[in-house]
């Protein structure tokens, strides 16, 4: 029985798959886990008619008076379903005998978080992959570097943590203000940290028992002030040999630049075991590129006729390095634009247009629109609400995303999944953080996770979001304040610049 009425009862999310209540107060007392061959003929006859990604996640659960019974292929289908007995559990509602089959809509259900403009530490992330097991995203994207600080320790070149870790200004406004002051971390008024390899290690390792994989970006060539400011000799150099060391995108013109990246990168690999390792890609600027003798060089060298070109010449060959180790490039949708091995993933953010485009032409591609999934915008009015960034991007409006919305059938298959983006110039703190997460996450998470053949139904969900977030409340999260939400929020309205007040598509 599929009605969200029961699932109000049931108070999951994400709202599994199938559920039916098969009686009344269950007095539970043992749980028996029946994986692998272990499981039934009837369970495996189910999943076997699954993608493999969901093969691997899907469970079930009978809850009888006295026991109850998951089965799964897998530990991590097993895992899942333990989360969801976890969630009923914490609900606080009694416990009734039901039959749960459950499995994940797409691949990719992710959370990606910003530890460059602000950092946030290694119990933050910890305490959040908690809340993403909770939740059943299983891909967390952590921002290492940019501008306002390089966050994760390469042992072959220290200087990137000794000088770029570090800055002058609690927040990213105040930096700015100050003008962008960087500092060592024995400074009067140092602002900052890094993850050291081990601490990296143990984020991946934790993350890992709860069937999370970690994807570290490293940002090029845009985005990447700091690496100029640190190693001011990779810097572009025009004819005049001035150096641009406050240059926001890297020289694909030197070397230098391509040695640096091929370090850093191998020591990423050596941390990060997964497929995936983000280059980032986005924003580049592109002008020093212009006056730059070594960029001109490339160029000429290359037969290049525009600066775009060198994009595309850095994105390649550092895609084509990962490659070459047995891994996948990651790299907002820019990258698409200048020439990318057909392996590389799309992650889509100017809107969902790049995640289309890159899926009609084969590519696998994440889903992160900022018209969608940018955390960092506002979740209700600005006059209620902290500085935040962007348009009115509600739990409902959230929870009206369309991942697929414009994509074909055939092209359906490419898209791995969504992810929400917390960027964090406007964030300063772990609670703020956490203010800007929850409830939104909890859509996201549905959205990835549960069927589309389950009627969606905002006002249902916010209910559910409610309980959810009180249990999130308990559980010591700072959480934003649904009882305090304005009606145009919950609505899911948005108004655009002259004031014509706009609805999701939905
Ligand atoms: C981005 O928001 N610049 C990826
Ligand atoms: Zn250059």
């Amino acid at each position: 029985m599929k009605s969200f009425l029961l699932f109000i009862f049931l108070q999951i999310i994400p709202a599994p798959v199938e559920f039916a209540e098969t009686g009344k107060d269950c007095q539970v007392h043992s749980v028996r886990v029946a994986t692998g061959r272990r499981a039934s003929r009837g369970f495996r006859t189910m999943a076997a008619s699954l993608p493999a990604f969901a093969q691997k996640e899907a469970y079930s659960i009978d809850v009888g008076k006295k026991r109850i019974r998951i089965e799964a292929l897998t530990e991590e289908g097993a895992f899942r379903a333990q989360q969801t007995l976890r969630m009923m559990e914490l609900s606080g509602q009694p416990i009734h005998c039901c039959k749960i089959t459950d499995y994940p809509r797409f691949e990719h259900r992710g959370l990606m978080i910003d530890e460059s403009r602000s950092f946030k530490g290694k119990e933050f992330i910890m305490k959040q992959i908690d809340a993403m097991a909770l939740l059943k995203l299983n891909v967390l994207h952590l921002h290492l570097t940019d501008a306002a600080g390089w966050r994760i320790e390469i042992k072959s070149h220290p200087e990137l943590t000794q000088k770029a870790a570090w800055r002058i200004g609690r927040t990213y406004a105040e930096w700015e203000k100050n003008g962008y002051p960087f500092c060592t971390e024995d400074a009067p008024q140092a602002y900052g940290g890094y993850y050291t390899q081990d601490d990296l290690r143990e984020i991946v390792e934790y993350a890992a028992r709860r069937f999370i994989k970690v994807i570290p970006e490293i940002e090029m060539p845009g985005h990447s002030m700091e690496v100029n400011r640190t190693c001011p000799e990779l810097a572009c150099i025009d004819s005049t040999g001035r150096r641009r060391n406050w240059a926001w995108d890297l020289c694909p013109g030197n070397e230098g630049t391509f040695r640096l990246l091929e370090d850093v990168l191998d020591e990423v690999m050596d941390i990060f075991p997964g497929k995936y390792i983000h280059i980032g890609g986005d924003e580049a600027v592109m002008k020093d590129w212009r006056e730059c003798v070594n960029c001109k060089a490339r160029m000429e060298a290359e037969g290049y006729s525009d600066v775009h070109q060198l994009q595309g010449y850095l994105v390649r060959r550092m895609a084509n390095y990962l490659q070459e180790h047995g891994r996948t490039a990651v790299g907002w949708d820019e990258i698409l634009e200048t020439g990318v091995p057909q392996d590389a993933v799309i992650q889509s953010w100017r809107g969902s247009s790049g995640g289309r485009k890159a899926a009609a032409a084969g590519h696998k591609v994440i889903m992160s629109p900022n018209t969608h999934c940018y955390f960092d915008y506002y979740q209700d009015l600005i006059r209620k609400e902290p500085l935040a960034t962007g348009e009115l991007t509600s739990l409902h409006w959230v929870y009206t995303y369309n991942p697929l919305e414009g994509i074909s059938e055939e092209d359906a298959s490419c898209i791995l999944g969504l992810q929400a983006n917390l960027w964090c110039e406007k964030v300063p703190t772990p609670e703020h953080a956490e203010y800007m997460l929850y409830p939104r996450l909890f859509a996201i998470a549905e959205t990835a996770w549960s069927p589309t053949s389950l009627q969606r139904d905002p006002v249902e969900f916010r209910a559910r979001a409610r309980a959810l977030l009180e249990v999130f409340r308990t559980l010591g999260y700072n959480t934003f304040d649904m009882d305090s939400e304005s009606d145009f929020a919950i609505e899911g309205k948005r108004r655009t610049r002259t004031g014509e007040i706009i609805y999701p598509a939905f």
